[in-house]
């Protein structure tokens, strides 16, 4: 079982949705089987909460089901093999709390083709629009990304 964990700042918008786009695309690509998937944000003020009223609204129009608690990142998530960091700022936090180097961590769009290595904007005091921008950017690096770790687990 390959583990993967996405990380934002809040863990209510981008983190959560991130996981639910990769755990819809696993289910039909007959992959479940593979993987198991979390989320957790870097900052502490939506622990225990439901993503936001946006991301689940976006999640629903795209017709990907969404179900997650918010959770703090913690050093104890080195045990992931994957982490995959939504922003530059997510990313440097993760590495000022990881005692060890980790050979799984990545930025999101380090998977996207369409705009490699920049940051999945956070969209949480912008408008709907920006809900749609983000869910388009991780439907594309969620693709790569699973194409990637067929590729390199030889599923
Ligand atoms: P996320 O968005 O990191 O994509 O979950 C945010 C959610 C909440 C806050 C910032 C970003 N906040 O400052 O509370």
């Amino acid at each position: 079982m390959i583990k993967i964990l996405f990380v934002c700042l809040g863990n209510i918008c981008r983190s959560p949705l991130a996981e639910a786009i990769f755990n819809q695309k696993i289910a039909e690509k007959g992959l479940n089987h593979a993987f198991k998937a979390d989320s957790a944000g870097t900052g502490h003020w939506h622990i225990g909460e439901n993503p936001d009223p946006r991301t689940i609204a976006i999640a629903r129009k795209n017709n990907v089901p969404i179900q997650h608690t918010g959770r703090q990142f913690s050093s104890d998530d080195s045990a992931f093999d994957y982490i995959l960091a939504m922003d530059g700022n997510n990313l440097t936090n993760i590495l000022s709390l990881m005692e060890t180097p980790h050979e799984g961590l990545f930025l999101m769009r380090y998977f996207d083709h369409e705009q490699k290595e920049a940051d999945v904007p956070d969209p949480y005091y912008g408008g709907d629009d920006g809900f749609q921008k983000v869910y388009d950017i991780l439907d594309r690096s969620c693709e790569r990304f699973i194409e990637f770790l067929v590729d390199k687990h030889k599923l």
